[in-house]
C-alpha cells in the first residue's frame, strides 16, 4: 500500500462546468479578487462580496462531478493505497463522487479529504468562527446560528491574506507521501503551488503534473501528462492502480 497526496485545482471542475480562475473568461477575468476575495472587500461591500459567492453556492446545485472526480472516488473507494486529497476547489463536486460511488471519508480510513481554501456550502460566524452547514443565499440580513445577529455570517472561505486551512496536516501528508500527483492547477498560487516543491526538498515522493498544459512549476514535477482531467485522470489512476 502506498501512500499518496493528490492535489486538486479548479482544472478538475472545469469540464463538470464550474469556470477556472486564470483561463480566458476564468473568473479572474470578470472580477476582481480586490472586491470580491479578501477580508477588506467584505468589510467594505459585504454586499457585493456575499453576491458572489451566492451565485457560486446556488451552481453547486446544478454542477455533476465528471469523469475525473469518478475515477479518484473509484480510486480512493478501492482502498489499495492510501489517499490524502487536498483540494484548493470550494466546490463540492469530490463530495458528489464520493456519494455516487458509495465512499465516505468517515468510514475509510485509508482516505482522508481536505478543502485547503473551505467549503462553498459552509458559512461561518465572523465573530465565534463557528462553523455550518450552508445550502441557501447569505444577505447581510441573513442572522447567525449561533449569535442570532444579522452581518456576522461570511462564506466559509479563505480569502487572499488568510491562512489556508489544514496547514500542519497537509506538509505532514507531503513529507511523508510515496507519490504526489498535482491535478487542474496552474501553480499561481501559493502555499499550494509550492507543495511540489516541498515533497523534492523535505519528501520522498515521485511527483506528477497531471493538467491541461504544463504549470508554471512544470519544470519541478518527475513526470507529466497533459490532457482534459477527464481523460488524463481515469487514465493515470488506471496506470498506477494495481
Ligand atoms: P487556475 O484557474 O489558476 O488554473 C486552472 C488550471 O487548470 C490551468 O492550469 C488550466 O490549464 C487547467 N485546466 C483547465 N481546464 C482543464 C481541464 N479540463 N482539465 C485539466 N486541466 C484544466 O485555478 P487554480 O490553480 O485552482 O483561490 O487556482 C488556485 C487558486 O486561485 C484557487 O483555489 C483560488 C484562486 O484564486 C482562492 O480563491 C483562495
Amino acid at each position: 500500500m502506498k501512500t499518496i497526496a493528490i492535489l486538486t485545482g479548479a482544472g478538475v471542475s472545469a469540464e463538470s462546468g464550474l469556470s477556472t480562475f486564470r483561463d480566458n473568461n476564468g473568473l479572474w477575468c470578470n472580477h476582481r479578487v480586490e472586491d470580491v476575495a479578501t477580508p477588506e472587500a467584505f468589510a467594505l461591500n459585504p454586499k457585493l462580496v456575499q453576491d458572489f459567492y451566492n451565485m457560486r453556492r446556488a451552481q453547486l446545485k446544478e454542477v455533476r462531478p465528471n469523469s475525473a472526480h469518478l475515477a479518484l472516488a473509484k480510486f480512493v473507494a478501492a482502498q489499495k493505497h492510501k489517499v490524502f486529497l487536498i483540494t484548493q476547489n470550494v466546490d463540492n463536486l469530490h463530495e458528489q463522487a464520493d456519494k455516487a460511488i458509495g465512499n465516505s471519508a468517515q468510514d475509510n480510513p485509508y482516505y482522508t479529504l481536505i478543502h485547503m481554501h473551505g467549503e462553498l456550502r459552509k458559512a461561518r460566524c465572523s465573530v465565534s468562527d463557528e462553523v455550518f452547514e450552508w445550502d441557501d443565499d447569505i444577505t447581510t440580513e441573513t442572522r447567525c446560528s449561533c449569535c442570532n445577529l444579522p452581518g456576522r455570517l461570511r462564506p466559509h472561505i479563505v480569502w487572499f491574506g488568510e491562512m489556508p486551512l489544514h496547514m500542519d496536516l497537509i506538509y505532514h501528508a507531503l513529507r511523508d507521501c510515496d507519490l504526489f500527483i498535482s491535478i487542474g492547477t496552474s501553480g499561481n498560487v501559493y502555499p499550494a503551488a509550492g507543495f511540489v516543491q516541498e515533497v523534492r526538498m523535505n519528501g520522498k515522493g515521485h511527483t506528477v503534473e497531471l493538467n491541461m498544459e504544463p504549470s508554471s512549476g512544470h519544470n519541478i514535477f518527475a513526470e507529466k501528462l497533459y490532457g482534459p482531467a477527464t481523460q488524463v485522470v481515469p487514465k493515470y489512476l488506471a496506470k498506477i492502480a494495481a
